[in-house]
C-alpha cells in the first residue's frame, strides 16, 4: 500500500474539514491560531506535499529554497499578498486562494464598521460597560454621530466585494461613487447604482469611504497623508483590504487632529501587531482581520481550501480556481 500524501494545516479547522481531508491525506493540524515564521514554515513546508496556511503565514523564496516535495499550497483567504507567486510557480508549486464563497460576508462586515465608527458604538460601549449610564450627566446633545442615509459612499475598488458594498447602499438612500481600474459594465453599474469617478473625484466626494482594493506594491499606502487630505473631515475611511494600502501613522494623525472623522478598520499595516497612535483614540472602530468571519463563510472558506489541496494532489475535482 502506498503512503498517503502528507499535508500540513497551519490553523486549526473545522473538524468535519480536517475529517475529510484525513480521508485523502496523512494530515498534520495545528491546534492554534498563530503567525508561523520564516524558519518554522520551512521546516514544516519541507516534509510535506501539501500545506493549507493562513494570511499571516508568508511562503517567499527562502522559505521555499530547496523544497523538492511540496506540490500545493492553499491559502485560507480571497488575498494572497502573503504568497510569492512568483517563488512558487518557479518552485513548480501550486498556489490556490478562496475568492467568492466571502464576498457577501464582507460586504456586511464594511457596513458593520461604517455604523459603527459613524454612530460610535465602540466608544458608547466601552462608556456603558464603564458604569457610566446610571446617574450619569450624560447630555441630549452627547454621543451624536454621523447619519449614513442620504450621503454619499465612495468605494475604492470595484470587485466583487465592493460590488457587494455597493449594492447594500440603496437601503441606506445613498449615493454611490466608485473608482477602479477598469468602468463596470454597464449592466453591473446599474445593479449597483454605482458612478465612475477619478480617484481625487471619489476622495473629495465621499462621505464613507470604503476601500476593497487587493495589496500590491502599486497600491501600498494609496491612502496616505496626500489622500487624507483631499478628504471631508466629516468623512469616514473603512478598510476591509488590507492594512498597507492606508498609512496607519498619517490616519492616525488625520483623526487625532480631526481633519477626519472616524475610521472602522479590519486591518492593519504590520497587523497582528496595531500602530499604537490608533489604539489611543477613540474615533475609530477596530477589528482583529474578521470580515470573513462569519460561520457559515469560514466554513465555505475551509471547504474550498480543502478542496483545491484534494484536487491539486490529483485526488478530485477542481473546486476554486488559483489566484490571478
Ligand atoms: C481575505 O480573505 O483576504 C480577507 O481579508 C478575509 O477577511
Amino acid at each position: 500500500m502506498t503512503a498517503k500524501p502528507k499535508v500540513w494545516i497551519a490553523r486549526p479547522l473545522f473538524p468535519e474539514v480536517l475529517a475529510r481531508l484525513a480521508q485523502h491525506f496523512d494530515i498534520e493540524a495545528e491546534a492554534l491560531d498563530r503567525p508561523h515564521d520564516a524558519t518554522e514554515l520551512k521546516q514544516k513546508l519541507a516534509g510535506v506535499d501539501g500545506a493549507i496556511v493562513g494570511l499571516s503565514d508568508r511562503v517567499d523564496a527562502s522559505v521555499l529554497e530547496g523544497n523538492t516535495r511540496l506540490k500545493v499550497v492553499a491559502n485560507l483567504g480571497v488575498g494572497h499578498n502573503n504568497l510569492d507567486l512568483d517563488a512558487l510557480t518557479r518552485a513548480g508549486v501550486l498556489a490556490s486562494n478562496t475568492p467568492d464563497v466571502l464576498n457577501e460576508s464582507v460586504a456586511d462586515f464594511a457596513w458593520a464598521l461604517m455604523l459603527a465608527a459613524a454612530r460610535r458604538i465602540g466608544a458608547a460601549e466601552r462608556w456603558l460597560r464603564a458604569g457610566h449610564w446610571p446617574g450619569s450627566n450624560m447630555r441630549f446633545d452627547d454621543w451624536m454621530g454621523l447619519d449614513l442615509h442620504g450621503r454619499t459612499l465612495g468605494i475604492l475598488g470595484m470587485g466583487r466585494i465592493g460590488q457587494g458594498v455597493a449594492r447594500r447602499a440603496s437601503g441606506f438612500d445613498m449615493r454611490v461613487l466608485y473608482h477602479n481600474r477598469s468602468r463596470l459594465p454597464e449592466l453591473v453599474e446599474r445593479e449597483c447604482r454605482a458612478t465612475l469617478v477619478d480617484k481625487p473625484e471619489l476622495l473629495r466626494q465621499a462621505d464613507f469611504l470604503v476601500l476593497v482594493l487587493p495589496f500590491t506594491a502599486a497600491n501600498r499606502h494609496a491612502i496616505g497623508a496626500p489622500e487624507l487630505a483631499q478628504m471631508k473631515p466629516s468623512a469616514v475611511l473603512v478598510n476591509i483590504a488590507r492594512g498597507g494600502i492606508v498609512d496607519d501613522a498619517s490616519l492616525a494623525a488625520a483623526l487625532r487632529e480631526g481633519r477626519l472623522a472616524a475610521a472602522g478598520l479590519d486591518v492593519f499595516e504590520g497587523e497582528p501587531q496595531v500602530h499604537p497612535d490608533l489604539l489611543a483614540l477613540d474615533n475609530v472602530v477596530l477589528s482583529p482581520h474578521i470580515a470573513s468571519a462569519s460561520a457559515q463563510t469560514r466554513r465555505a472558506m475551509a471547504n474550498l481550501a480543502a478542496d483545491n489541496v484534494i484536487a491539486a494532489l490529483g485526488q478530485g475535482e477542481v473546486a476554486g480556481k488559483p489566484p490571478t
